[in-house]
Parts: C-alpha cells; structure tokens; sequence
C-alpha cells in the first residue's frame, strides 16, 4: 500500500539509451528523484549530460526505456498518450528554452492557448490570460505578437501561458539561456514570486548559476547520473 504523504513527483531508475544504427548513447542511468510539492529544483549539467531528455520524460513529452513516475500516486507511465497530454495540460506547465510562442497569435492568445485547447470558453481565458499577463508585468503589451517583444518579455509570456492552468508544476528548460543578467535576474523573480504565492514547484535546467544559487537545491546530471549539489 502507498503512504499517505507522498512527493509530488517521484521517478526511480529511470534510463533512456538513444541507438542511431550501430551507436547507442546512454543518456540516463538509473535516476531517482523526489520533488517535493513548493521546490525549486535547479538541474544543472555540462551540454549533451541529457538534462533536456530528463525533463522531458519527467514532463511525460518523452518515454524512459526502463523505470519509474509517479505524480503523488498517479502511474504517470501506465498512461495513455492521450492521457498524458489531459495529465500535462492540466497539471504541468512548460518553459522552453526559445519560448516557443506561435509567431502569428498576440501575447494575449499564447498566453490563453492552453485554456482554449483545454475548451475553456473564449472571454473567460482571456479574461484569465490578461490577468496572467498582469502578473508578469506586461498588460502593456497584450496585442503584440512575438517578434514585436524583447528577448525578456518573451519569456515573461512563456511563463504566464505555463501558470495559466495554475500548474502544480513548471518545468522549464534554460528560461534565461538568452538573456542578460537583468532581464535573467526579472526572470528568476518571477519564479520565486509564483513559488511563494501559489506554491508552484519549479524544475529547472539551467546553466545559469546565478539561476541556481536562488533555487530551494540544485542537482547536478553528470554520466547520466544524478548528484545533490547543495540544499538550503
Ligand atoms: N532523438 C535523439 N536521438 C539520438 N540521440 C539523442 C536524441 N536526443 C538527444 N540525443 C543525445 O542525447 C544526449 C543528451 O541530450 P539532451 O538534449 O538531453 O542534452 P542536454 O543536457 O539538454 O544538452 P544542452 O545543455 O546542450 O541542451 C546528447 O548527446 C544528444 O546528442
Ligand atoms: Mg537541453
């Protein structure tokens, strides 16, 4: 039988092996991790360890060849793909390294995207996207489209759109991999104001130290193995 408090996320002996013909790569050997419903998880680790890889599986975008995930007792793997995607849209956020914003829809309809494909009606996620827009400080700019916006600004909608669902979850991959240290710095306030009024927990891949040196801890992907860095 299973606890009653159990984490948020828990995966165990996770591994992926990417085969391209004769070569095999494995990406991840074995990883376990708890998270924790309200932590900031920095995972860090040099180019190519297989943090993106790891995120994606933990976000049910990617299949693990072997292992476990569970979201509290939910067996996020014994899922169907349709499942996974009802999972995702209703659970988990994401934040994409290049926001990923849909070039022809204005800051307003990205940020409302996940509530219209989740059937919300059209005035109440708009009405919901503006206000997310608000909180990360862009109602100023609700009917620019992507590339009438600052590098910053962009991943300030990325993120709104990713709580637009209020998210248990956000996962992001390099939120401040293009910026500079001030807009990275507006950036990592944001998580940390989200994380204090709603609780939101937060995996992050980053290179980014200053990044991860404000996180809750910060493990480290290293030949395809997870190590704990730091906790605070
Ligand atoms: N679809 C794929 N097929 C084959 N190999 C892959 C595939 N996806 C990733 N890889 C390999 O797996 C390894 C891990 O990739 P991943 O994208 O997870 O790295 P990363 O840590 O996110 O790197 P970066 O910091 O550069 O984004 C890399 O060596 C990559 O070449
Ligand atoms: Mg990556």
């Amino acid at each position: 039988m299973k606890q009653s408090n159990l984490p948020l996320i828990h995966c165990q002996n996770i591994s992926k092996t990417y085969i391209d013909g004769a070569n095999s790569v494995e990406v991840l050997s074995r990883i376990s991790l708890l998270v924790e419903q309200g932590d900031m998880i920095s995972i860090l680790g040099s180019s190519g360890s297989g943090k993106s890889t790891l995120l994606h599986i933990l976000g049910t975008l990617d299949q693990p060849d072997e292992g476990e995930l569970y979201f509290n007792d939910l067996d996020l793997l014994s899922l169907t793909p349709k499942q996974q995607a009802n999972f995702r849209n209703k659970h988990l956020g994401f934040v994409y390294q290049f926001h990923h914003l849909l070039p022809e829809f204005t800051a307003l309809e990205n940020v409302a995207m996940p509530l219209l494909i989740g059937k919300v009606n059209k005035t109440a996620a708009f009405k919901k996207a503006e206000e997310k827009l608000a909180e990360v400080g862009l109602s100023n700019r609700l009917n620019h489209k992507p590339w009438q916006l600052s590098g910053g600004e962009r991943q300030r909608i990325a993120i709104a759109r990713a709580i637009i669902n209020e998210p248990s979850v956000v996962m992001a991959d390099e939120p401040t991999g293009n910026l500079d240290s001030k807009n990275s710095q507006a950036i990592v306030n944001l998580i940390k104001q989200l994380n204090k009024t709603y609780g939101t927990t937060f995996l992050i891949v980053t290179h980014d130290t200053k990044l991860s040196e404000q996180m809750s801890s910060v493990v480290n992907l290293s030949n395809g193995e997870l190590a704990e860095e730091c906790s605070v």
